[in-house]
C-alpha cells in the first residue's frame, strides 16, 4: 500500500490513487506476501538489477538472499540463454503486461553451482516508486517434466502393442484364409469349391480391417470410405472370372466417415456377402453389368450404405424371412450388429439399403 492511501486525512491526487492501488516495495504485507509464495519469486528493477527475492529463490537456485540483492538477474540464467534474456527484458519493459515467459520455448534456471533445472516463468510488471519493475514467478518443472516423459513413453509403448496386436490378427485370419485356399484347390466338388471360397472372403473382410487400423495408426475408429474402397478392391480380385465384363463401382463422400471399430467388421461383412452375392448370382451366362457400392451420408450423422446390381434380379417369390442359406441369413444379424435397419429389396430388384448412425451407440454397462 502506498503511504499516501495510509494518511487517512489528505485527499490522494489521481495519479497518487494509481500508484496506491499498486504495492510499495516498502510495504510490508507485499514483501509477506512474496516471502511465503510456494513459487521462487524475483524481483528485478529496469536494469535487470534483483531488488527482492523470497525463500523459494535462496532454495532453488541454491543461493543465500545476500548473494543475489544487487545482482544482475543473469546470475539466475544459464549462459548461453543470458543475451536472449536481455533482449526479452528489454522488449518486456518497452510493453509491460502480465504474461508468461518464453512460451513454446524450454526455459532453464541456473543454480548456484552451474546445473540447470527446467523452469516455468510467470511475469508481472510492477508499478513502483522506484519506477517499473518485474516480478518474475519461477517454478520448477523438472518433476512434471519426468512425469510427462514417463507417461509418454508408456502411451509410446501401447500404441506399439495394439500396432503390433492388430498385425498379428490380420496374419493370423490371412493364415486362416491361405488354408481355404489350399482346401479349396484341393477338392473337386465346386459347390464345396465356392464354400470355401466364400469362407476366405468373409475372413479377408475382417483381416481387411486389421490392416487397415494398423497402416492407419488409428486404433479408435476407421474412415468407412478407405474400408470400402480396399475392400471393393479385394473382392474384385476374389472374382477375376468377371473382370472385364462385371463392373464394381463405389461412390462415396469426398470427406472421411469415421465409424467405431465395434461396428467396422460387422459392416465390412454385409458388403461382402452382399457383393458375393452379386458376383456369384447376378450375372450368369456371361452376362455384363454393374455392381454398385454407395455410401451417402447426411448432416445429422445418418449414413445409407446401399449394395446393387443390373444383373438378373433376384429369383421369383424372393422372401428373407424365410432364407435357408448362411449368407442372406448373416445380413440381418450383421444389420443388427451395425444397429442399423434393412430396407428390403422390392420385387426382384436387387438393391439392399442398411441405414445407421456415424454416432457410435451408447454401450451397454454389461
Ligand atoms: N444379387 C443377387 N442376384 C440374384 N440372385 C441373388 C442375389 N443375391 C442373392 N440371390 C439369390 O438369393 C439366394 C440366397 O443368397 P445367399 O447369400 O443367402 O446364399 P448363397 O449366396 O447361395 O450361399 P451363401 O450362404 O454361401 O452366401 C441365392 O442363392 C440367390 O439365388
Ligand atoms: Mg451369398
Amino acid at each position: 500500500m502506498d503511504d499516501s492511501a495510509e494518511n487517512g486525512t489528505a485527499v490522494p491526487a489521481t495519479d497518487d490513487l494509481q500508484r496506491s492501488a499498486v504495492p510499495s516495495m516498502r510495504d510490508d504485507a507485499f514483501r509477506r506476501v512474496v516471502e511465503y509464495a510456494p513459487s521462487a519469486m524475483v524481483l528485478i528493477d529496469h536494469r535487470g538489477i534483483i531488488v527482492l527475492v523470497n525463500a523459494q529463490t535462496e532454495l532453488l537456485f541454491d543461493y543465500p538472499r545476500a548473494a543475489l540483492i544487487g545482482q544482475s538477474v543473469d546470475i539466475l540464467v544459464p549462459e548461453r540463454a543470458r543475451e536472449h534474456h536481455m533482449a526479452f527484458r528489454e522488449g518486456f519493459l518497452a510493453e509491460p503486461q502480465p504474461r508468461p515467459m518464453g512460451i513454446g520455448r524450454d526455459l532453464f534456471g541456473r543454480r548456484a553451482d552451474g546445473s540447470e533445472f527446467p523452469v516455468e516463468i510467470g511475469l508481472n510488471p510492477m508499478d513502483t516508486h522506484e519506477g517499473v519493475m518485474v516480478l518474475a514467478s519461477i517454478v520448477d518443472i523438472t518433476e512434471r517434466r519426468r512425469a510427462q516423459q514417463v507417461l509418454e513413453q508408456a502411451l509410446l509403448e501401447k500404441t506399439v502393442l495394439l500396432n503390433e496386436v492388430h498385425h498379428r490378427v490380420k496374419n493370423n485370419l490371412q493364415v486362416i484364409s491361405s488354408l481355404l485356399n489350399l482346401q479349396a484347390s484341393n477338392v473337386d466338388d465346386p459347390h464345396v469349391k465356392d464354400i470355401l471360397n466364400e469362407s476366405q472372403n468373409r475372413v479377408r473382410a475382417m483381416a481387411l480391417t486389421h490392416q487397415l487400423l494398423y497402416e492407419r495408426k488409428d486404433f479408435s475408429r476407421m474412415d468407412l470410405g478407405d474400408y470400402l474402397d480396399r475392400l471393393a478392391q479385394l473382392l474384385l480380385g476374389a472374382y477375376r472370372s468377371g473382370a472385364g465384363r462385371i463392373d464394381l463401382r463405389l461412390i462415396r463422400p469426398d470427406k472421411p466417415v469415421y465409424l467405431d471399430l465395434e461396428r467396422a467388421i460387422p459392416c465390412g461383412l454385409l458388403v461382402s456377402e452382399l457383393v458375393t452375392n452379386a458376383f456369384k448370382h447376378g450375372f450368369p451366362d456371361q452376362r455384363r453389368g454393374e455392381i454398385l457400392i454407395e455410401l451417402v451420408t447426411d448432416e445429422t450423422d445418418g449414413a445409407r450404405l446401399t449394395v446393387a446390381d443390373n444383373g438378373v434380379g433376384l429369383p421369383e417369390g424372393f422372401d428373407l424371412a424365410t432364407v435357408k442359406s448362411l449368407g442372406l441369413q448373416l445380413v440381418p444379424l450383421l444389420v443388427d450388429q451395425l444397429h442399423g435397419t434393412l430396407e428390403l429389396p422390392t420385387g426382384c430388384d436387387t438393391r439392399f439399403s442398411i441405414r445407421f448412425s456415424m454416432q457410435p451407440p451408447a454401450r451397454s454397462s454389461a
